[in-house]
């Protein structure tokens, strides 16, 4: 397949999808596709709702995608900091974060996903989180299954460049998915995570008080099932 049926360069390449960085043309959609109860309800509040326009952009923004229209006058750049005075803002660190828009073979925007630190303190520097959501068109085709099998295989390779700040391979993909979401479960478990544990009343979503299944993915559990 051509790179450019892809508007930036594929990071991962899966046998039925591509993870590649985010486009100002992922915009329109993007929010098409985020914009849906069934998706927000079993993600963390920052995934905004509704995820209009406006949300896009934000989310964009913090991607550093570039050809973005600029922020409202008074909020700032990409760093978060836009709401705090610009004396107060701390000195920026390279952040480990990965966020990656998921398309189709040919092309079509599907979903998200992203690999996040998991604390600022460096204490689990080696682990990082993963993240994914499929728009409900595409749903049902194993596009999350293969989401998160390739991306975690790939963030464990050293060959994926994705190091800890001293220069170490990462040893640890972690996700926690809310109880009632079995579709993620299934996928995980699919995927090759191990089932770690749950934590009880860990979130509350939609004024709900959830316990959280906390999955793991480790490079002995690729080498154990290939
Ligand atoms: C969870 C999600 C990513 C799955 O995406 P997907 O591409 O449809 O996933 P897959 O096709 O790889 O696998 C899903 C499996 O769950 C099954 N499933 C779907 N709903 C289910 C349910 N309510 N109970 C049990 N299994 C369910 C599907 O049938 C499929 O299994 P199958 O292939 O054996 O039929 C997608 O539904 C989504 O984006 N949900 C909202 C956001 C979200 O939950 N993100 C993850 C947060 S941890």
């Amino acid at each position: 397949m051509a790179d450019e049926v892809f508007p930036t360069t594929p990071v991962v390449r899966l046998a039925n999808c591509v993870l590649r960085p985010y486009h100002a043309s992922d915009l329109e959609p993007m929010c098409a596709a985020a914009n849906d109860p069934d998706i927000v309800r079993f993600m963390r509040d920052a995934f905004p709702s509704p995820y209009d326009r406006e949300a896009g952009l934000a989310w964009l923004r913090i991607c550093n995608v570039e050809g973005l229209p600029p922020p409202p006058a008074g909020e700032g750049g990409s760093d978060g900091s836009e709401a705090l005075p610009l004396k107060t803002r701390a000195p920026l660190a390279p952040s480990p974060d990965v966020n990656l828009a998921i398309c189709l073979l040919d092309g079509t925007f599907v979903g998200g996903t992203g690999l996040r630190a998991m604390s600022a303190d460096g204490t689990d520097r080696y682990s990082r989180e993963i993240g994914y959501w499929i728009g409900k068109d595409f749903w049902g085709r194993g596009l999350a299954t293969e989401v998160a099998a390739g991306l975690g295989r790939w963030a464990l390779s050293p060959a994926s460049g994705q190091l800890t700040k001293d220069g170490q391979p990462l040893r640890r993909i972690e996700a926690g998915v809310y109880a009632e979401n079995l579709a993620s479960a299934k996928v995980l478990e699919r995927a090759g995570y191990v089932r770690e544990g749950v934590r009880r009343q860990a979130v509350i979503k939609n004024g709900v008080m959830q316990d959280v299944i906390v999955y793991g993915l480790i490079a002995s559990d690729i080498e154990a099932t290939g």
